[in-house]
């Protein structure tokens, strides 16, 4: 599988990296991985290009994250591609960060489709530009019937909004009798939510120093591990998410209890 990987991408993995793989592979895998892809602004900055160019550059580490968590067994990988907050940005930013889902799928849509990945999102599609609604929609409709990794993107995403959503569905069931108010229960709340069909994030990934949340998955992200790493988004890599993986499969997942030598 390691050897597939080699030949189909063009950034070639070190092979010294195979035997940790190799190790890698007998351990639990994570299934869900969340990233908060952070840094492209200082990337550019430290090469003094525009932003934007940070971002493109974020855009080819899009496509080597999923080749290789696909590669490796994760079954879902949600990246965090554009916040509510993000509005607030230039709009020569904003329309070209619109513009990156178009790139990005028609011009990897064939390698992701190779790769039995399955796109989807979560977010409030109805605000974007219909450009980039529409690139979404064509490659979640070109691989809806993929049962290998999903790749979900969270654009124009925004936890908090996200969680008052649900608080308004469930609210209405209450007052439309469908459900007793004393039957809500954690369960309730997350089937409310966008990822409602989906496992929690089991890991939680941060590029570029940053040490926050940032309004990604508050309440998915209830008990995942957390690794943050200097690494700025463009330059992130294979060896990068390697060492978060492996040092993720050595802690020891608890869930509150005392229970359990090793991760599960
Ligand atoms: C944060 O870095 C990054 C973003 C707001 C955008 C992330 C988008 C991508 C990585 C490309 C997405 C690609 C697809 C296919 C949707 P920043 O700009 O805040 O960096 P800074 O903190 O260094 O300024």
């Amino acid at each position: 599988m390691f050897d597939k990987l080699l030949r189909k991408k063009t950034t070639a993995v070190p092979s010294t990296l195979k035997e940790r793989l190799n190790v890698l592979k007998e351990k639990p895998m994570p299934t869900h991985v969340a990233i908060i892809m952070d840094g492209n602004g200082r990337w550019a900055k430290q090469r003094k290009l525009p932003r934007i160019a940070g971002h493109h550059e974020g855009m080819k580490t899009v496509r080597k994250t999923t080749l290789f968590a696909s590669e490796i067994g994760i079954r879902v990988l949600t990246l965090y591609a554009f916040s509510t907050e993000n509005w607030k940005r230039p709009k020569r930013e904003i329309d070209f960060l619109m513009k990156l889902p178009g790139e990005f799928l028609s011009t990897y849509l064939p390698e992701l489709v190779e790769n039995n990945v399955k796109v989807e999102m979560i977010g409030t599609a109805e605000l974007l530009p219909a450009h980039t609604k529409d690139a979404i929609e064509k490659a979640m409709n070109a691989t809806a019937h993929n049962d290998g990794m999903i790749l979900n993107f969270a654009m124009n995403y925004g936890s908090r909004f996200e969680i008052a959503e649900a608080v308004k569905a469930v609210a209405q069931q209450v007052s439309d009798n469908t459900i007793e108010l004393s039957s809500i229960t954690e369960e309730t709340i997350s089937t409310a939510l966008m990822t409602s069909h989906l496992p929690d994030p089991d890991l939680l990934i941060r590029t570029s120093g940053e040490v926050r949340l940032s309004n990604f998955m508050l309440w998915q992200l209830a008990y995942a591990e957390l690794a943050f790493t200097e690494v700025l988004w463009p330059d992130f890599n294979e060896e990068n998410m390697l060492n978060i993986v492996e040092d993720y499969q050595n802690r020891n997942r608890r869930f509150g209890s005392l229970e359990g030598d090793e991760i599960k």
